[in-house]
């Protein structure tokens, strides 16, 4: 038989204790599992040290990857002039396909049982490709950074995946190959025929259109 207290429902503090496991726990803090440069070792038949040593290599061209990845951001916020439109696009596909690599490497890393870099403040300490400046660049600056920054990448991707490939970790070095090479030598293509001097109008040394003499 139901008691008095039943008839008028739960108390408050029944009521307080039943959604007890619905509140979000705040405010929780604990070691790391994992200490960024250890490998937590995969059945992926791929000796520890080989893992390191990719995983290492690969965390320099994620830092420089996000660094061109942001420039490609900034640059196409910050474009001006005449061949706005255009670039502001090209700009942008680039950045998009930055991003990509951005992801294929970092998972390339985690795959390795390694830790990849993801926030701004350790990439800034990491990557080799120089700080540009706040401001704003006229175009032919803006793609001579963007041509250097591919630069410093491509040379130091070809190095990364002849050591992969010698020390057996195909996996990376066709990331590097086929992903991370291929990608940023189509781009080059792309922005370095902006900087090619040749006349928007009239060909060099043509003689003026005759007026009907
Ligand atoms: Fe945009």
């Amino acid at each position: 038989m139901a008691s008095k207290a039943d008839k008028r429902g739960p108390t408050y503090s029944q009521l307080e204790a039943g959604a007890e496991r619905s509140r979000p726990v705040m405010h929780q803090n604990a070691r790391e599992i994992q200490a960024y440069g250890k490998i937590a070792k995969l059945p992926i038949a791929l000796d520890e040290k080989v893992c390191a040593s990719s995983a290492e290599n690969l965390n320099q061209l994620l830092a420089d990857t996000i660094t061109l990845r942001d420039l490609y951001k900034k640059h196409h916020w910050q474009v001006a002039g005449h061949t706005f439109y255009q670039l502001h696009l090209l700009f942008d596909k680039h950045h998009d396909e930055q991003a990509e690599l951005v992801d294929t490497i970092a998972e390339r890393i985690q795959s390795l049982g390694a830790i990849s870099l993801a926030m701004a403040a350790d990439v800034a300490e990491t990557t080799i490709i120089p700080r540009p400046p706040r401001g704003r660049e006229e175009v032919p600056a803006q793609i001579s950074r963007l041509l250097e920054a591919h630069e410093i990448l491509l040379k130091e991707a070809r190095t990364m995946a002849r050591l992969a490939a010698e020390a057996g970790d195909d996996g990376t070095n066709d990331l590097l190959v086929s992903d991370v090479i291929r990608t940023n030598e189509l781009q080059v293509w792309f922005l370095a025929e902006h900087v090619v001097d040749v006349p928007a109008v009239r060909v060099e040394g043509a003689k003026a259109a005759s007026s009907g003499d």
